[in-house]
């Protein structure tokens, strides 16, 4: 992969916004933490380094930040916090903050500092405590905020730029013209990342493994039809995708696996597992039991299912292709402290242990892009938009969806209802509006009344959520008119249900999933 510009971590939680700006911009970029950057820097070296924010004081802090700056010709740009490492590194002072500056500011040009096509006076977002309150020499403050605090230097003479705001955070005003500044003008780099150039970097990944024969554990999901596609322009009939109906799919899933077996060249084997998964979740509530007999069952079944294949046609499978990407690997520094590194691992964790226990190597071509990039790497590979533009739907899927113990009739109930939402979020025209909106079963009975009698009947709740990648969340404000135009078809079509609620709970404290 390309790795142009490093971008340090030190646990904002902008650090992949930083990076898909950057890209969005056309230059290739990586993130590293601190301590990995300097191991790195021992044998190859970036043509820039970006600094990100984080949630620490330079007064609590005594990494050794001065490796970064060794080689005085290789820009840097500090974000936030580093623009208090910069500062202090060189000289300069940092103040403890008082009050802190949050959310949007203004902030004016100084000193005649003008960026060509960009305002002096902008509104930007600001998230500090600390401040710097005097310049390291040979620096000269190029923004001032509104409330008098220092808001970006830039070196007079080395090609290094600090702002105390984030360019990256799109409510900022010409945010990203001036990280495009700062890569151009004063790092004076050279475009390197296109969508061509990604699909080109991915293919020559697949296009190492050609003749074998590569087993894709299929969902449907973005990621994985990405990958799918990407691999079987390389490999043709060589790829084989084996997707599993466990019984807790929602009508539009299957739909859409029908849909992809008719629109593409994709070779798909449907494993009808209904019957097995059903037995194997009998009578268990505890949402670690029900996933964890999820996701034991998908791998005996998967595993049966493939080597019955493999018998039967006589072939042998040696990779298994995944749809990982940038966010499942990132070695991520976590925000609430300096605890060290965590290497997130979400979304494939339903299929963990596979590739060890079946004996087979694994292709990870998307394992350095960002959905965003995978979602127009699938557009120009050929995939309608709404295949890819799909909100994400966990592996367990109503498993987790109805509460407590898992009944037919109760997947029945969030199948239909999770329709209505489907169907309405499309005539509305809100369902590319939200990240992911799905319905849930409450282990509760409420009262209500159906035609002239009591009901004492079952609760759906809506979750509706905006995001960006899971990690965090908002819930979705949608009109009332819809939310109630929802409702009200679910309390009439859905039998066995008399009330819906609206969940308006973020993550975090909550999750996404109910369970
Ligand atoms: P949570 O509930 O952790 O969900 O806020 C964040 C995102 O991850 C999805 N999710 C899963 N995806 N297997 C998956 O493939 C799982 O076990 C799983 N659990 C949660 C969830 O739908 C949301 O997009």
């Amino acid at each position: 992969m390309r790795e142009k510009i490093w971008i340090i971590d030190f646990g904002s939680q902008y650090t992949q916004l930083i990076a898909r700006r950057v890209r969005e911009l056309g230059f290739s970029c990586v993130i590293f933490p601190l301590e990995t950057a300097v191991e790195k820097l021992e044998s190859s070296s970036p043509e820039a380094f970006i600094l990100s924010g984080g949630p620490h004081s330079i007064f609590e802090d005594d990494s050794d930040f001065s490796e970064l700056f060794k080689n005085a010709h290789i820009p840097v740009l500090g974000i936030c916090y580093g623009m208090q490492i910069m500062g202090h590194l060189f000289g300069g002072k940092v103040e403890r903050g008082t009050q802190g500056e949050y959310g949007m500011a203004t902030i004016e040009a100084q000193n005649n500092f003008e960026i060509p096509g960009i305002e002096s006076e902008l509104k930007v977002w600001m998230s500090h405590f600390d401040h710097m309150s005097q310049l390291p020499p040979d620096f000269e403050l190029i923004y001032k905020s509104k409330n008098n605090l220092f808001a970006g230097m830039k070196h007079k003479t080395l090609p290094r730029l600090a702002l105390q705001f984030h360019p990256e955070v799109h409510h900022s005003q010409k945010g990203k013209e001036i990280l495009d500044y700062f890569l151009r003008d004063i790092a004076k780099l050279e475009k390197d990342w296109s969508t061509q150039v990604m699909i080109d970097l991915c293919s020559q990944e697949v296009a190492g493994v050609k003749g074998k024969k590569v087993l894709c554990a299929f969902s449907g999901g973005v990621d994985s039809l990405v990958a799918a596609t990407l691999a079987h322009n390389e490999l043709g009939d060589d790829l084989y995708c084996f997707f599993v109906d466990n019984g807790l799919l929602r009508p539009q899933d299957l739909h859409h696996i029908e849909l992809l077996k008719r629109e593409t060249p994709l070779n798909i084997e449907i494993i009808d597992a209904k019957k097995i998964f059903f037995e194997r979740f009998q009578g268990l509530s505890d949402p670690e039991l029900k996933r964890k007999a999820i996701g034991k069952t998908f791998i005996e079944v998967f595993e049966q299912k493939v080597h019955e294949f493999e018998e039967k046609k006589n072939i042998k499978f040696e990779y298994l292709l995944q749809g990982t990407i940038y966010p499942d690997v990132i070695e991520s520094v976590s925000p609430h402290g300096k605890s060290g590194k965590s290497v997130t691992i979400k979304s494939h964790h339903n299929v963990g242990g596979l590739p060890e226990r079946m004996k087979l190597k694994l292709l990870e071509p998307l394992k350095f892009l960002f959905k965003d990039e995978v979602r127009v790497m699938g557009e120009a590979l050929g995939l309608r938009h709404e295949r890819v533009y799909r909100h994400p739907f966990p592996g367990p899927g109503i498993g987790i969806r109805v509460l407590g113990e898992l009944k037919e009739e109760s997947v029945v109930k969030v199948q239909q209802s999770d329709q209505i939402l489907f169907e309405e979020l499309n005539l509305s025209g809100l369902y590319e509006q939200c990240w992911q909106a799905f319905t849930v079963l409450l282990p509760v009975k409420t009262v209500g009344v159906k035609g002239d009698a009591r009901a004492y009947e079952e609760v759906i709740c809506l979750r509706i959520v905006e995001s960006v990648d899971g990690m965090t969340a908002t819930w979705s404000n949608f009109p009332a008119e819809f939310l109630s135009k929802v409702s009200s078809r679910i309390t009439n079509e859905v039998p066995g249900v008399t009330r819906v609620v609206y969940d308006i709970t973020s993550k975090p404290p909550g999750t996404i999933e109910w369970e």
